[in-house]
């Protein structure tokens, strides 16, 4: 598929951070033995991949707004563009040589998300999106997957870790969920929990607590797809609240029924 210059420019710095990363990924490997643990080693991974990010985007388009999770945000001279990147969605699996996490890229114009690319360099699968053009996982069209039987589907989610407020929400969610359904994964990267539900992989996702850099770029990939996504609090907004449920269509409404405690 033949996308815009824009996503060219994503995907390029996306691949290029990439091999940063899964270099880096290897050293981790080894280093799980020492005692001193990667933890060090991990952050600097990170910051070197959104530099690598930011060194491309903006060379690419010099008037565009930053928000990183390493950096702080930046707004453009032009203040209708933002790039929102997490460099390393997955950190803690990174940590830990688990070859789930990704490099997220998503471009917002005027408030909305109109292009998203999530690069998994483990397994080399690039999903990528832009509105109105259809998602794709590397030259695979995307779509949602067409189960609409709550017991035949799974979901994923993120459970909260390290005495994070929102664990009773999600346990209330599971004890909801669980006897209806045909099971709960938690694989660790929001930014492909999104990219799998577009990818048909699973049926739906939810999770509270997360940042705009896990979401957004997923956003666009998932409605895309055909996938459909809200805050879990209706009244909400996605990005801002860091919260959201998402499914295919068939069974969004069900099961977004159960996750707001219906
Ligand atoms: C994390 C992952 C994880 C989610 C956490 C996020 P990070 O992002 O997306 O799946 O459960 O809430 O913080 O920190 O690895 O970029």
């Amino acid at each position: 598929m033949q996308g815009s210059a824009n996503l060219n420019v994503m995907i390029k710095a996306a691949r290029r951070a990439g091999r940063s990363l899964a270099k880096d990924f290897r050293e981790v490997e080894n280093l799980q033995v020492s005692a001193k643990g990667a933890g060090d080693f991990v952050s600097r991974a990170d910051i070197a991949a959104e530099a690598i990010i930011r060194e491309e985007l903006t060379a690419a388009r010099p008037t565009y707004g930053w928000c990183g999770e390493e950096s702080d945000a930046v707004a453009g001279k032009d203040p209708t563009r933002r790039w929102i990147v997490d460099p390393l969605d997955g950190t803690t699996n990174f940590l830990h040589g688990l070859p789930h996490w990704a490099i997220s890229i998503a471009l917002e114009h005027k408030g909305e998300i109109v292009a998203g690319v999530i690069y998994d360099p483990a397994k080399d699968e690039l999903f990528h999106a832009e509105k109105g053009q259809g998602a794709w996982m590397n030259e695979t069209r995307l779509r949602v997957s067409g189960r609409s039987r709550m017991i035949e589907s799974i979901f994923a989610t993120g459970l909260p870790f390290g005495g994070r407020a929102d664990l009773p929400d999600t346990l209330r969610d599971m004890a909801r969920l669980l006897p209806q359904c045909a099971g709960v994964r938690r694989w660790g990267a929001a930014a492909l929990d999104l990219a799998y539900v577009a990818a048909g992989r699973y049926e739906g996702f939810w999770e509270r607590g997360l940042h705009e850099w896990d979401i957004a770029a997923g956003l666009v990939i998932l409605r895309e797809a055909g996938g459909l996504a809200e805050p879990i609090d209706p009244e909400g907004d996605i990005l801002r609240d860091g919260e959201i449920v998402c499914a295919n269509g068939e069974i969004f409404d069900r099961f977004a029924k159960v996750i707001r405690g219906g």
